[in-house]
């Protein structure tokens, strides 16, 4: 079946961007919950995953996207924290990611932790679109639920226009003095060699078919080239976070990124002193469309496919660390997935 389309692996996408720029918002107005709603404080302390059936996808950017077109099961988005304390989390999603979301609210442009999410990207090479939000904040904006941003825009006063476009070619003036050739997205050929800019609001929704076309588009075409992997080989993946979880006590939410992992795997996991050797004990998933992070929406599966976040309970995971790589063993020589882990 390798070499089929439906053997190509979601995709990884990460969500960057400055502190408030509306990362979650976007993430919400997509998956149609308010997770930031719930969250202490205005900050995301953690990452969370988020995995969105092709289906769902359609459904939001309707004509746009015609799921014959595409042999992509969704995509998997990773929120990652704007405030500058969480660095870290920022670049284990960038490493992650296949490709990325930068999110800049139109009003304030680039700020530090945009820069510094352009600095992860370059680094990375990963292809990214930039999502310029809060386009409902422009004085005078006339909103209607869910349009595709170019229509919006063209359905809006001149003032309201000349005003956004200001801002528009402010960010786009700012990607190039980043070294980025970049334009609307609506004049883009190539998102590969540059980059889309795409007006969006995480309040209205207006533009969010377009953002999901434009990522479809940029992530189908990367995918064929690179990514087209064994999803029945030996899984690999990365740590997001080692969670305490209520009847399994130290478990590692985990992003698998490559292969399948199964419930009677043996896996090697990162640790402060060295691989961990372990069994798994139950593999808990996040069900389509919800939120890593809260508990009580996991499910016992026996086995997970690339990619998706994970929350893996096996004995001695009180050591492993965030950022660390975790490996299936499967039909492999042990001392072979030990150094593999090492070495990362
Ligand atoms: P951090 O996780 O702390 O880095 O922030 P974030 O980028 O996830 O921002 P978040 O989604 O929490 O949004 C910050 C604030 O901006 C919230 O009050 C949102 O309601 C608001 N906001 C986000 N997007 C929009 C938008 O498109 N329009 C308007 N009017 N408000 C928005
Ligand atoms: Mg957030």
């Amino acid at each position: 079946e390798q070499g089929e389309a439906s053997s190509l692996r979601t995709p990884i996408v990460a969500v960057l961007g400055h502190v408030d720029h509306g990362k979650t918002s976007l993430l919400d107005q997509i998956r149609g919950s308010a997770v930031s709603e719930g969250e202490a404080g205005a900050i995301t302390q953690h990452i969370g995953s988020t995995a969105v059936p092709l289906d769902v996808i359609s459904g939001i950017a309707g004509d746009l996207v015609d799921p014959d077109d595409f042999d992509l099961p969704g995509l998997l988005f990773i929120d990652t924290p704007g405030h500058h304390s969480f660095s870290t989390l920022r670049s284990r999603g960038g490493a992650l990611a296949d490709i990325a979301i930068l999110v800049v609210d139109v009003n304030d442009g680039f700020q530090p932790q945009t820069h510094e999410a352009v600095d992860i990207l370059k680094r990375t090479s990963t292809p990214f679109v930039v999502a310029a939000n809060k386009i409902d904040t422009v004085p005078g904006w006339n909103p209607e639920e869910g349009r595709p941003s170019k229509l919006a825009i063209e359905a809006q006063s001149d003032r309201v226009q000349s005003d956004l476009n200001e801002n528009l070619y402010e960010i786009i003036g700012q990607l190039s003095d980043e070294d980025f050739s970049a334009d609307m997205y609506w004049r883009v050929q190539n998102f590969q060699s540059n980059i889309g800019v795409v007006p969006v609001s995480a309040e209205t929704g207006e533009g969010i078919p377009d953002l999901l076309t434009v990522l479809m588009g940029l992530s189908q075409r990367y995918m064929k080239e690179e990514m087209a992997i064994d999803v029945d080989g030996p899984a690999a993946g990365t740590v997001l976070e080692v969670t305490d979880t209520q009847g399994f006590g130290a478990t590692i939410d985990a992003v698998i990124y490559d292969g399948t992992i199964r419930e009677d795997d043996q896996i090697v996991v990162g640790g402060q002193a060295g691989p961990i050797v372990t069994d798994v004990r139950a593999l808990l998933q996040p069900r389509p469309l919800s939120e890593i992070r809260s508990d009580d929406e996991f499910e016992k599966v026996d086995e997970v496919v690339a990619a998706q976040g994970v929350k893996v309970a096996a004995p001695d995971l009180d050591d492993a660390m965030a950022g660390a790589p975790v490996r299936v063993v499967r039909d492999r020589p042990i001392e072979e997935v030990v150094a593999e882990v090492k070495a990362e």
